[in-house]
């Protein structure tokens, strides 16, 4: 029986029925649904790659293949891959993206980043002396795609560096680093490079806008501003590929969309309604949830729905899927059982609504300055060989299966 079971499953069944990717992915009211019309809940994990040598983590320590083969047995089925604006801006203005050699030279130092370099290519032999950046993130999407993952690329911060601060020249169009042009012209490389990769499903705009300290040289912030670039941004970014989910992510470091599931007053006479957009069908909403020190799972949970999960329900002017695709907590210790983690792991499945949980990790090439920073909340050890914690790791996988189900 068993063996029978395993021989449909192996042979005829899979390529009938489950023909991974069923790409396209589009929205339908609080649904995303795959090109077969089938439900799909995202389930998954966010793998840095926007910090300072713009190359996904943990390559030193791991190959590709073995970080995946990770996320695949906790039965995750999407990745939320993060990218740095500065690395296309390197293509387009700088002579071509630069390769991972003086990527890492250029962010630990020569002779240290030579040694991670050689670690690098100890572990993922299938690199060289000419691979560039972004020939690892296709490297990355093409074995996400071969152990049946799906990519959700997601624009992390403009200059690559550890996200997130007020000060950190990222927050707000017209910061520092925030050049508005530069990151649609990002946007719209990436939207449009992502087609080669088969299993990328979304694209996420912008990671956690927030309000600069630097006033001046920005736009004002709020929901005005928010609304002329993010819609003017969706556009291009739907225009260089019509098929993948565009996330839209709000302000305060994206814990509040609280006006638009209603079609709320955005200042100016600007209203988001759905039914302006042609390709309303691919809008998602995202949101972030760092309330680590909650007291409360009921407040936690009217503080989730009101600052946007309500556009999940019927009643929403705006109604459309929410994905909750940041939180996270200490691995190093019993966050995983406290109010926060055990909060989340309930309402976020019971909302039949999509995650991508806060770290995969277990150390960073470079974070504020120091070289392989110890990542306490990354779900994998220092070496990126094991879980950090099983205890925790469990309390993840239930909320794998509460979601599955
Ligand atoms: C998606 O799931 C919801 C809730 O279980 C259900 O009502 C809806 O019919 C499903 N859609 C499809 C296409 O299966
Ligand atoms: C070097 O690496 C690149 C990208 O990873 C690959 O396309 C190319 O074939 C490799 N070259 C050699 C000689 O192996």
């Amino acid at each position: 029986m068993r063996f029978l079971n395993s021989l449909l499953c192996a042979a005829s069944l899979p390529s009938l029925l489950f023909a991974f990717p069923n790409l396209p992915f589009k929205t339908s009211k609080r649904w995303i649904v795959d090109s077969t019309g089938a439900n799909f809940t995202y389930i998954g994990v966010n793998w840095p790659g926007a910090a300072d040598v713009m190359i996904p983590e943990g390559l030193q320590y791991s190959s590709i293949e073995s970080i995946v083969s990770k996320i695949k047995s906790l039965k995750m089925n999407v990745v939320r891959l993060t990218f740095a604006i500065e690395m296309i801006d390197d293509i387009k203005d700088n002579g071509g993206d630069v390769t991972m050699e003086k990527a890492f030279q250029k962010a630990l130092g020569t002779s240290q980043g030579n040694t991670v370099y050689q670690q690098v290519l100890k572990n993922n032999p299938q690199f060289n002396a000419t691979t560039t950046r972004i020939q690892v993130f296709d490297a990355v999407a093409a074995e996400l795609a071969k152990q049946e993952i799906y990519v959700h690329l997601d624009n992390h911060m403009s200059k690559g560096a550890w996200c997130c601060g007020t000060g950190d020249g990222n927050a707000w169009f017209g910061d520092t680093y925030f050049n508005a042009d530069k990151w649609k012209r990002g946007l719209q490389y990436m939207a449009d490079h992502g087609k080669k990769w088969s299993s990328l499903i979304s694209i996420g705009l912008r990671n956690e806008f927030r309000k600069p300290d630097k006033a001046g040289s920005s736009l004002a912030y709020n929901w005005q501003t928010w609304y002329t670039q993010v819609t003017a941004a969706a556009d291009i970014v739907n225009a260089a590929n019509p098929d993948i989910l565009i996330f839209l992510s709000g302000l305060d470091y994206d814990t509040t969309m609280s006006p638009i599931p209603g079609a709320g007053d955005l200042g100016g006479g600007k209203k988001f309604q759905l039914s302006n957009f042609k390709y309303a069908n691919k809008l998602v909403m995202e949101l972030h949830n760092y309330q680590n020190s909650a007291t409360s799972c009921d407040s936690m949970k009217s503080g989730l729905w009101n600052n946007g999960f309500k556009a999940l329900d019927a009643s929403a002017v705006n109604q459309m899927p929410v994905t909750l695709t940041e939180f996270g907590f200490s691995q190093a210790d019993s966050s995983y059982n406290g109010v926060y983690a055990s909060c989340l792991r309930k309402i976020i499945p019971e909302w039949k609504a999509g995650w991508t949980v806060w770290v995969l990790a277990g150390s960073y090439y470079i974070r504020s300055g120091k070289s392989d920073y110890e990542e306490v909340w990354g779900l994998l050890n220092h070496q990126w060989t094991g879980w950090r914690s099983n205890s925790a790791i469990n309390g993840l996988k239930a909320m794998v299966d509460a979601s599955l189900k």
